[in-house]
């Protein structure tokens, strides 16, 4: 049950997503997904992680979701390509330092109690020219509806759609981080004038160098 209503609402804009990032990721890249869900993308794009020959690590907390991702694993023979842990970000460590080539959030950022404590950790886990990708919806104006209507669809739906990003605070947050923005791309605008952006991100002074 929980799996059909998050593939009811989340499936449209997962695709979005993977297929923006899963495109834009030189071969053989190293990925940590951060909230990699069910897995659904494989469906649409596991071939694509094959030829492509991705490592992709993902991490979530949700044992349910998990569960279906590994079925998917199994069914696409992604083995070799895709390994999953069900940990939470603020718990995770890479098994060395400097590990990443891509450190993907994708729909997740916005449901982490601590931000800054989640950028304080994986900034040391990407490799020297590593990059951060947030996907996410993101509103240029204060919208208090969205405010009040987005905690309380987790009771209709049971899935977290986590806070109402706005483009100040989120723009503010990466640049007390000294994350400079590579790329910042609008690919759907949504109902309440959200806009769905893919926001790659780099470490101005490199990734800090300590192991978290
Ligand atoms: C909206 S879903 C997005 C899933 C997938 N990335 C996608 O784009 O379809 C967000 C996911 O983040 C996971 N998540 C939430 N908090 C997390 C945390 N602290 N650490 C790791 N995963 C987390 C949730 O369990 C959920 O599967």
């Amino acid at each position: 049950m929980k799996n059909r209503l998050y593939q009811l609402f989340i499936d449209d804009v997962t695709d979005l997503c993977y297929k923006n990032c899963l495109s834009y990721f030189p071969e053989k890249s190293r990925v940590l997904d951060v909230g990699i869900g069910n897995g659904v993308m494989t469906r649409n794009y596991h071939s694509l992680i094959k030829n492509k020959d991705f490592r992709i690590t993902g991490i979530d907390i949700n044992k349910s979701y998990l569960n279906h991702c590994d079925r998917l694993i199994r069914a696409y023979q992604l083995e070799n390509n895709i390994q999953i842990f069900h940990k939470s970000v603020e718990a995770y460590a890479p098994p060395q330092k400097e590990y990443f080539d891509f450190i993907l959030f994708s729909m997740s950022f916005m449901l982490f109690h601590n931000q800054q404590i989640v950028l304080d950790r994986v900034r040391h886990w990407l490799k020297p020219e590593g990059k951060i990708v947030f996907f996410q919806t993101m509103f240029q104006k204060r919208s208090r509806l969205m405010e009040f209507v987005k905690p309380k669809l987790k009771y209709f739906t049971t899935i977290d759609f986590g806070k109402v990003t706005y483009d100040h605070d989120f723009y503010h947050l990466l640049e007390r981080n000294h994350l400079s923005i590579f790329e910042d791309k609008l690919l759907k605008r949504e109902w309440f004038k959200g806009e769905y952006r893919i926001i790659v991100t780099s470490v101005s002074n490199g990734n800090g160098g300590g192991h978290r």
